[in-house]
């Protein structure tokens, strides 16, 4: 497909070439994602991209109910730019657009974008990018869209030394931890699945479309085993009080890209925030982090946390977590307004 440049904006002389990408042809898989990790790379440091075997993982059982688009834009036969867009049905498309720094101002974004447009359209009406530079915001508040929320990125480095483990905050009196790595006991997988659709109904959005989390066990038990199936070692920690579970977090390790850990979800309940439950827990979990043989690689922990959300972020510097870059994700119409 020979793709002009769009009618809305100036007229460019380049011909860039848009391709769709079959994850089955794993040479090409390839090609697409270091293209895309190296035009998100640019200008950043602490960068962390998903690696080449958690690519393959992922593609190799595409999501049951998830529409995936990827795209590889040429000039002359040579890659110069990637895009990736996923969509449920109903819900907002996330897609990623980067073009590498040489290529820039061409064009070849806006022609990823329009691509990602015609695929997604009979299946999302909103879309949602991400971006880590002043031109991502540029470009994409050029094609309609508008800032949701702004992140920060925060990183701590691995592994913690035995000095800093002890100076992790123990939990209230009456506050009851339990860690594990893996599935969730029985015992409290109805609690987790409770808490997680808390956590999507309250973790601060900005102005994104927010989307609800299914309570039910069965959702959590279906995402535990997709992200066993892909290498992933969920490391966990719920708090309760008097029998109530009141808040949890949780670490991914990737067994493909061994050196950095996730920070994902933690949720306090509102009524109990504000004693010391979040520390304690985030404390439990690096705790049960670094006892973990699959940690013995990792060299940082990574987590984002709205620009917003001062509690948090403090926290997160409280234990050592530095202040990397701001991540910006923006939202708006699928279709491009002419
Ligand atoms: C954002 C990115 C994909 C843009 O790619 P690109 O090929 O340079 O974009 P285009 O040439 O199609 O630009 C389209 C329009 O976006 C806007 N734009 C793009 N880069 C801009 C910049 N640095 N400053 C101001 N406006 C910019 C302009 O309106 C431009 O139209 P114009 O050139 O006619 O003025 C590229 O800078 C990139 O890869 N950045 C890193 C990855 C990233 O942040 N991706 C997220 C995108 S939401």
């Amino acid at each position: 497909m020979l793709l002009p440049r769009r009618t809305s904006k100036a007229w460019s002389p380049v011909n860039v070439h848009v391709e769709v990408v079959d994850p089955r042809n794993v040479p090409r898989l390839l090609r697409w994602n270091g293209i895309l990790r190296d035009g998100f790379a640019v200008g950043r440091r602490h960068v962390w991209s998903r690696s080449d075997e958690a690519t393959c993982a992922q593609f190799r059982e595409p999501h049951p109910t998830r529409v995936a688009v990827l795209l590889l834009a040429e000039i002359d036969g040579v890659p110069v730019g990637a895009a990736e867009g996923h969509v449920r049905p109903g819900e907002p498309a996330d897609v990623e657009i980067a073009v590498l720094e040489g290529f820039r101002r061409q064009g070849v974004g806006g022609a990823l974008l329009n691509a990602l447009r015609a695929r997604l359209r009979s299946v999302a009406t909103v879309m949602r990018a991400e971006t880590y530079s002043d031109a991502g915001v540029d470009f994409a508040r050029s094609e309609g869209l508008t800032v949701g929320i702004r992140e920060g990125r925060q990183v701590l480095g691995l592994p913690l030394s035995a000095h800093a483990l002890a100076a992790l905050g123990s939990a209230p009196a009456d506050v009851d931890l339990l860690s594990w790595s893996g599935r969730c006991p029985e015992k409290v997988v109805e609690s987790w699945a409770l808490l997680r659709s808390r956590m999507a109904d309250e973790v601060p959005m900005g102005d994104l479309t927010r989307t609800a989390v299914s309570a039910e066990v069965e959702a959590v038990r279906r995402n535990e085993q997709r992200m066993h199936d892909q290498g992933y070692t969920l490391v966990r920690s719920l708090a309760r009080v008097e029998g109530e579970a009141v808040g949890y977090t949780e670490i991914l390790l990737s067994r493909a890209d061994p050196e950095i850990a996730f920070q994902d979800d933690t949720f306090v309940e509102q009524h109990v925030r504000g004693r010391g439950i979040g520390r304690a827990l985030k404390s439990a979990n690096l705790r049960q982090l670094m006892r973990l043989p699959e940690s013995a690689d990792s060299r940082f922990v990574q987590t984002y946390t709205s620009l917003t959300n001062e509690p948090m972020l403090a926290l997160n510097r409280s234990f050592g977590f530095e202040d990397i870059d701001v991540l910006t994700i923006l939202e708006g119409p699928l279709e491009e307004s002419s």
